[in-house]
C-alpha cells in the first residue's frame, strides 16, 4: 500500500538532533541518504535500499555551495522541493533534513573561516578532481558535517559518483567515523543513460547524443571479456563509439579501491568517463 503520511521536513540542526535522539532512544537503526535534491530514480533506489536495511530513513536535501567552483552551476542547479517531498513520502522516508546554507555554514562560506576536510591529494588530483578544483574538499566537509548531525548507522552513496564514493570511504576509515558506507549500483534510463539530476539540462537532441556514453563503456567490458586487457587499445576502440559532438574530459581506467591508474584492465577496474555535451557536463562509469 502506498504511504500517504507526508514526510516531515526539518531545516535546523538542533531540531533534527532532537528527532534523531527519539529514534535512537528506541534503538532504531538509522539509514541516511545525503542528496542535493532534484531526486530521480537513482536516489529512489538508494532510499529503497536504506528502507530495506534500516528502521528509519533520513534524506538530506542540501545544494552544498562549497562543492561548486565559481564558474559551476550552483545557481542553476535544479531545485524542486515539493516534488522531492512527494518522492520521499512515496518512498516512506521518515524525515527530510533540508537546511539553508546559513544553517550549515554560519561562519560564511569562505575556507578561511571554518574547518574543512581535505582528502589526500592522490585521491583528488585525477578524474573529476582535476577540473573541479576543491570540489572534494567541499563534498568531504559537508558529508562529515551531515554525519555529525544525523549520526547514522549506515549511509548510502551511488556508484555513479565513483571518486566521491572512494573519497568518502577513505575519510570514514581515516577519521574513524562510526558509519557504514553502503555503495549502490548505478541506475540507468531504459536507453542506458545514467540517471542524474543534470540530465534535466539536456535538450532532446543532446539527450540522443548522450546515449553513446554507455555504449562506449559497455564496449570496454566487451573488449575485456573478449581478451583485450590493454587500456590503451580498449579506450581507442571504445572512444570511437562516442558521438562526435561529445567533448571528452577524461575516459580512463583505475583500480576501484585505490584509484591507482592501471594500464591492464582487470577485475574491479573502474572505467570512468566525463564529457561535455552541448555545454552539459555528464559523468558515468562501469566496473569490470
Ligand atoms: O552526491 C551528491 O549529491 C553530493 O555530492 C552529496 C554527497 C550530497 C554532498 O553534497
Amino acid at each position: 500500500m502506498e504511504n500517504t503520511l507526508e514526510t516531515g521536513i526539518i531545516d535546523n540542526i538542533a531540531e533534527i538532533r532532537q528527532e534523531i535522539k527519539k529514534f535512537r532512544d528506541k534503538n532504531a537503526i538509522i539509514g541516511f541518504v545525503p542528496t542535493m535534491g532534484a531526486l530521480h530514480v537513482g536516489h529512489e533506489s538508494l532510499i529503497a535500499k536504506a528502507r530495506q536495511d534500516c528502521d528509519i530513513v533520513i534524506v538530506s536535501i542540501f545544494v552544498n555551495p562549497t562543492q561548486f567552483g565559481p564558474k559551476e552551476d550552483f545557481d542553476k542547479y535544479p531545485r524542486q522541493p515539493e516534488e522531492d517531498r512527494k518522492i520521499c513520502t512515496k518512498q516512506g522516508v521518515n524525515l527530510i533534513f533540508a537546511p539553508s546554507p546559513e544553517e550549515m555554514y554560519p561562519q560564511g562560506m569562505c575556507y578561511n573561516d571554518f574547518t574543512a576536510i581535505v582528502p589526500p591529494k592522490f585521491y583528488q588530483d585525477k578524474l573529476c578532481g582535476k577540473s573541479r578544483i576543491g570540489h572534494f574538499n567541499g563534498v568531504a566537509t559537508v558529508v562529515l558535517k551531515l554525519f555529525n548531525i544525523i549520526n547514522p548507522d549506515k549511509a548510502y552513496f551511488g556508484q555513479k559518483d565513483a571518486q566521491q564514493l572512494v573519497i568518502i570511504k577513505k575519510m570514514v576509515q581515516d577519521l574513524n567515523i562510526p558509519v557504514q558506507i553502503v555503495p549502490c549500483p548505478i541506475v540507468r534510463e531504459p536507453d542506458g543513460l545514467a540517471c542524474s539530476s543534470r540530465n534535466k539540462y539536456l535538450s532532446e537532441e543532446s539527450r540522443k547524443k548522450a546515449v553513446s556514453i554507455y555504449k562506449a563503456l559497455k564496449k570496454m567490458k566487451e573488449l575485456y571479456i573478449s581478451g583485450v586487457d590493454s587500456v590503451f587499445r580498449a579506450i581507442e576502440e571504445s572512444e570511437s563509439l562516442l558521438h562526435r559532438d561529445l567533448e571528452i574530459e577524461y575516459f580512463e581506467v583505475y583500480d576501484f579501491e585505490t584509484l591507482m591508474p592501471v594500464d591492464k584492465i582487470k577485475q574491479n577496474s573502474l572505467v570512468a568517463i566525463a564529457v561535455k555535451i552541448d555545454g552539459v557536463r555528464l559523468i558515468d562509469n562501469l566496473t569490470i
